[in-house]
């Protein structure tokens, strides 16, 4: 066990949508942060707790007993618009200030690690980030916590409406969340054996769609998945299956559009371990004196990357799954 020689005491909080597993996170981050001598304050509703004063003091082990089995996050989390002004933030450096909080652990996606550092380079607070999103469309990480459970859940939605598809030879579109990012569309589509996947990093699917309506649905299969991600277009799945119905009457069309649900279920063992790993890593990194990095998941190892890339950059979507389900789709 070590003490380090300038922390002592840190905080960790959920900021922006929540995801399964972030419980998890937490939970490594107060152990591990305990075992290596620090004392641990959780923060609630994320950066508005910090504006408002919302502290968890002194958490100690017991506090995180039997969280990790839950979806969302026990901390709680928000989107908060006060922070993105300087009279905010500052107000939540002073509450740093007043608890005596030496570094932070922020848990969250692009929005939040944006947050982080112009709070950092104004107020010089040192902080860690662990990426938590069902999009998985961070740059620098394989993985984000989350996105296998949301997997899961939209796989186990679409099995059961396939049911109901092909009873009826109906054709179902499917909207996925992903307001800039196709992951979870893509690959869901994959396990889910959908015909197209419409996602917003490609503009061509509708050449697809359209083979699929007038070739295979007639021809060989007579009902189908599509998956839309929120983010393909504005009006999402629902205008594209208004389109379709316009232009062929004859097929019965209908829309699924999965929602909230696919953030919320107890985390798959994928996001448990991947939390837990993370959230010791984020630990470690604070005793390597690192300050805003990323601790990440690449080739199942951890990584550092320093949080000005990780905003900056854009993570490039699995192009290899999109040939694989074109391929898969054109066999007669
Ligand atoms: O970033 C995660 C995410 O679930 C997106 O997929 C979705 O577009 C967005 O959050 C919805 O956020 P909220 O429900 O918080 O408005």
């Amino acid at each position: 066990m070590t003490m380090h020689k300038e922390f002592k005491r840190i905080a960790v909080f959920t900021s922006g949508g929540d995801a399964p597993g972030m419980n998890a996170a937490i939970r490594a981050v107060t152990r591990a942060g305990l075992a290596n001598n620090f004392e641990i304050y959780g923060i609630k509703r994320g950066f508005q707790g910090m504006i408002e004063d919302d502290f968890f003091a002194n958490m100690k082990a017991n506090d995180v007993s039997g969280i990790m089995q839950q979806g969302g996050t026990f901390l709680q989390t928000a989107r908060s618009e006060d922070f993105r002004t300087y009279e905010g933030r500052e107000k939540a450096f002073r509450n740093l200030q007043k608890h005596e909080i030496d570094a932070v652990i922020v848990i969250g996606g692009d929005g939040s690690f944006t947050g982080a550092l112009i709070f950092s380079q104004e107020f010089d607070v040192p902080f860690i980030g662990i990426p938590g999103t069902i999009d998985n469309d961070m740059y620098g990480t394989d993985y984000t916590i989350g996105y296998d459970t949301a997997l899961n859940t939209v796989m186990q939605a679409v099995d059961k409406i396939k049911d109901t598809a092909q009873s009826h030879g109906r054709i179902f579109f499917i909207e996925v969340m992903g307001h800039e990012a196709g992951a979870l569309a893509l690959k869901a589509g994959v396990a889910c054996g959908a015909e197209v996947t419409f996602i917003p990093e490609v503009q061509d699917e509708e050449k697809d769609l359209e083979i699929f309506l007038a070739e295979d649905y007639k021809t060989k299969k007579r009902s189908g998945i599509i998956m839309v991600a929120e983010g393909d277009r504005p009006g999402g799945a629902l205008e594209l299956a208004n389109k379709v119905q316009k232009e062929y009457p004859e097929i019965g069309v209908r829309v699924s559009i999965l929602g909230h649900m696919q953030r919320g279920g107890s985390p798959t063992v994928t996001d448990r371990v991947a939390a837990t790993q993370m959230g010791v890593a984020a630990i470690d990194a604070l005793l390597d004196d690192q300050k805003n990095i990323m601790v990440g998941l690449h080739n199942e190892k951890i990584v550092r990357v320093p949080l000005s890339k990780v905003v900056k950059l854009n993570r490039s979507f699995d192009d290899n799954l999109l040939y694989i389900q074109k391929l898969i789709n054109s066999a007669y």
